[in-house]
């Protein structure tokens, strides 16, 4: 008998139902002996508190097309996995007493940065781990690619598509806030599919003297409007220069709801332009897979079950250079991949007229 789990751990994303789905096709098809499998609720805490439900190939059929996650998700923060929960259970030793328990092969972790960290702690404690890189945020270290990235650029750029038009009509300035606090990869790829005329990402840290000239000389050539693309976590070239802790007593002290009103808000008080806000927030984690996550995510499920049938364990599903190929999780854990400032896209996008706020 091969046992095997799946969780879902963190934010969700579009492809996650339809990872899971190839995983389990892949077992069934090739797996020598008869499958069981777990689905364990709500992330690591249904490992932790063994919420499961024992599943079977026909649970995943038709998982393609559908965007959420049928286990749920949640998140348990790495920082805290040592600390005990409210009712006093260690949480790694409750992990490893129900994979025990069940008998499990292999636990199949689809989750982003945090969660990696945590399948690795699994990994390191002796259990047979395989983690598939999830985030809308493309920020896991290892990967050129996550699958939930494809999905939520295209929510981005039908927003700032629709924005554009009426932008237009009333000769507005728009903010439109785009997800990614630590990393910039959505607004960047969103922006450049919108066309938008500043991106500002947290890797290239702006002043606002720089946005505004955008603003001055774009009205000085004749165009009514001008597309401003923020990331959640975009920091001027002043709060750059503080300290961690500064920085965060900073954002701490934020009275507005997000950085884009206080973008817009300086905007208003440096150029009197009329402007607005737009905020597609949750959006870009929701709805279906676009067709590039729906093949992303089945070749991880796929790369990750024939790992598992092959007895490797202990490693990420990654793509490098449009090769599959498997990391192991201790040199994925803990590290970031950000966008590099000097890439072709930044270059290109700066050829084009579009400005990063920095210049
Ligand atoms: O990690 C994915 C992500 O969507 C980020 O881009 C965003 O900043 C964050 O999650 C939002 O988290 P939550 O769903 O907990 O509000």
């Amino acid at each position: 008998m091969l046992r095997i789990g799946l969780l879902t751990s963190g934010g969700d994303c579009q492809a996650l139902n339809a990872t899971m789905r190839g995983i389990v096709k892949t077992i069934y098809r090739n797996a020598k002996e008869p499958v069981e499998v777990y689905g364990f609720e709500d992330g690591y805490q249904g490992l932790i508190y063994e919420r499961f439900r024992l599943m079977d190939n026909r649970d995943f059929s038709g998982l393609l097309t559908v965007g959420g996650t049928i286990l749920g998700t949640s998140r348990t923060p790495f920082k805290l996995l040592d600390t005990p929960e409210s009712d006093g259970i260690n949480k790694v030793e409750a992990m490893k007493h129900t994979y025990a328990k069940l008998k499990l092969d292999c636990l199949f972790m689809l989750g982003g940065n945090g969660s990696t960290k945590t399948a690795n702690r699994l990994s390191e404690e002796g259990l047979n781990v395989i983690a598939l890189p999830k985030t809308i945020d493309n920020d896991t270290w290892g990967t050129d690619l996550t699958f939930g990235f494809a999905s939520s650029v295209e929510v981005a750029t039908r927003c700032i598509d629709e924005i554009h038009t009426t932008a237009n009509s009333h000769g507005r300035v728009f903010v439109i806030e785009i997800m990614g606090h630590k990393v910039g990869w959505i607004p960047l790829y969103a922006g450049v599919a919108g066309g938008a005329d500043v991106i500002l990402i947290p890797e290239i840290p702006y002043d606002m003297d720089n946005v505004c000239r955008v603003i001055e000389e774009r009205d000085k050539a004749g165009s009514r409007f001008t597309i401003v693309v923020v990331a959640e976590g975009a920091i001027s070239k002043e709060e750059a220069a503080l300290s961690k802790k500064e920085y965060k007593k900073l954002v701490a002290a934020r009275t507005s709801p997000s950085i884009a009103y206080d973008i817009a808000a300086e905007i208003d008080r440096r150029t009197g332009r009329e402007i607005r806000v737009a905020i597609p927030g949750h959006t870009q984690r929701g709805g279906d897979p676009d067709a590039q996550d729906r093949i992303f995510a089945t070749q991880c499920g796929v790369e990750a079950a024939l790992g598992c049938l092959e007895g490797e364990f202990g490693f990420m599903v990654a793509q490098r250079k449009g090769k599959m190929c498997r990391v192991p999780l201790k040199e994925v854990a803990g590290k970031l991949k950000l966008v590099d400032p000097k890439s072709d896209l930044v270059r290109e996008a700066r050829a084009l007229g579009i400005s990063f706020g920095d210049e």
